[in-house]
């Protein structure tokens, strides 16, 4: 076990030895949490600023310190290396270099503050600058879901449960479903942008920091909304990365619900839709393959995205109050679950516009069984119990079924036992169930134009949200 240069860190004042390498692989955290170097720049000179208000360091020392951080910032920016195998994390990596570059003054930066609300505060900043991000995206996604939901709100489908054929929906109607529940996810990361709102910087390692920093100036210039009422709570929970891996979570849940639909639907069986070469594969020995990949991978990623959540609950569950360093593990999961939700929103973006969608094999693949409840209900019309009408109806496409016919290709004398018979026949067609089904939120043409005008008013309001979030920088 070699043994490190204890005054190689900067917290060894009080340390004989170095750190074994076995507690080093797993304590340092550079190669994954330089992620944060934007967010903790920017910290960090909030946190300058505010000292320099106290007058804990001159006017010079701040605009050294700032701009120190400034010149940190670009040059990793521009893919310099600064950062040495000895940095703990980026948090203690920054500080070292400022150190070396600016002196004293980069000495002093770390007064009245702890690497726990250090890290809280550049943590919470990833968290909102990623909810941004992700809820553009979502935008995006929304607006290709909707376009193609407005071409195509015509086009006759059969909806399916138990994938089974069930009644005839219109492709629009299906494509909404995705633009509405898109539109719960997007809001799930507005509300994990809120929960990760406020800033924790001046809760010092658990009991608030003796320098009398001004809290919520700090947060005014991060674009925080308020600041964190209790420092204990401030450096201890993770409740709110919780909240944006259980938001990248369900979206994964969404996504991979349409990915598996369109990836049935693409298959030679249905024929449904063809996606283009760009979101497709071929095969290492089957030169007739083409793979619809990109949602495969859409469905695959999310098991990864619910194991992020599980993998931080856990790790979160079972931590004492306040800061254990159990609490490290809390960056890789939401790092991937954010980059992941990125690539996948990509995919369905791009792929979606690029689908090309076949209305005349939605049409070849209906069968008129479809319209059975239909039938039931003209019957309750007529003034027959539904459970007797389900009855009747169920006789007369066990027959359909038995003699491998459509219900209106039966014989008259199927029809005839039927209370009501030949013109119940002439009531049913797809149109006719889709006009019936005009209430609110069905599948009915006019209720498919007010969705299509809700849904187009609910992404102008979104897009205004979204401008005041590309506003604010975080
Ligand atoms: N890299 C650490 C983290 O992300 C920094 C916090 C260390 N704090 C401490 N008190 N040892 O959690």
């Amino acid at each position: 076990m070699s043994q490190q240069q204890p005054q190689g860190a900067m917290w060894a004042g009080r340390f004989e030895s170095g750190m074994s390498d076995a507690l080093r692989a797993i304590s340092f955290s550079l190669h994954f949490d330089r992620k944060l170097l934007p967010y903790d720049v920017r910290g960090s000179q909030a946190h300058a600023r505010s000292l320099g208000r106290l007058g804990v360091v001159s006017p010079d020392e701040v605009e050294s310190i700032v701009s120190g951080l400034e010149g940190i910032l670009s040059d990793v920016l521009e893919g310099k290396d600064l950062f040495l195998p000895s940095d703990e994390d980026v948090h203690m990596a920054v500080e070292r270099v400022l150190s070396d570059r600016v002196g004293a003054p980069g000495r002093k930066l770390h007064t009245g503050r702890s690497r726990n609300d250090q890290v809280a505060t550049a943590f919470r900043l990833y968290v909102r600058d990623n909810c941004r991000r992700i809820h553009g995206q979502l935008l995006s996604l929304q607006r290709a879901v909707l376009d193609i939901a407005r071409e195509r709100k015509d086009t006759v489908m059969a909806g399916y449960t138990h994938m089974q054929q069930a009644q005839p929906v219109t492709l629009g109607h299906y494509l909404l479903s995705l633009y509405f529940a898109l539109e719960r996810d997007r809001a799930r990361f507005l509300q994990a942008r809120e929960r990760a709102g406020r800033n924790p910087l001046g809760a010092g390692a658990l009991a608030g920091s003796a320098f009398p920093v001004d809290r919520r100036a700090v947060a005014a210039e991060l674009g925080f909304d308020g600041v964190t009422e209790n420092s204990i709570d401030a450096v201890s929970h993770r409740d709110w990365t919780l909240e944006f891996l259980s938001a990248c979570a369900i979206l994964g849940t969404t996504l991979s619900r349409y990915a598996e639909d369109f990836v049935t639907w693409s298959a030679s069986e249905f024929g449904y839709v063809t996606f283009s070469d760009r979101y497709t594969t071929g095969s290492s020995m089957m030169p007739n393959k083409k793979n619809p990949d990109g949602f495969e991978l859409a469905r695959g990623k999310c098991g990864r995205l619910v194991g992020n959540l599980t993998a931080l609950m856990t790790t979160v569950k079972g931590a004492p109050l306040t800061y254990s360093r159990d609490l490290q593990e809390d960056k890789e999961p939401v790092f991937d679950s954010a980059e992941t939700v990125s690539v996948l929103l990509g995919i369905f973006d791009g792929a979606l516009r690029d689908a090309k969608w076949h209305p005349d094999r939605m049409k070849s693949r209906l069968t008129d069984l479809l319209l059975a409840t239909d039938l039931a209900d003209y019957l309750v019309e007529d003034g027959i119990p539904f459970r007797d009408a389900h009855h009747l109806v169920g006789a007369l496409v066990g027959e359909a079924t038995r003699s491998a016919k459509g219900l209106l290709d039966l014989p008259d004398s199927a029809w005839q036992d039927l209370p009501g018979g030949l013109s119940m026949r002439g009531k049913l067609s797809f149109e006719s169930s889709l006009a019936r089904r005009n209430i609110e939120g069905g599948t009915g043409p006019v209720s498919v134009a007010n969705q299509l005008a809700a849904a187009g008013a609910s992404l102008a309001k979104a897009d205004a949200i979204q401008a005041e979030l590309d506003k604010g920088g975080f």
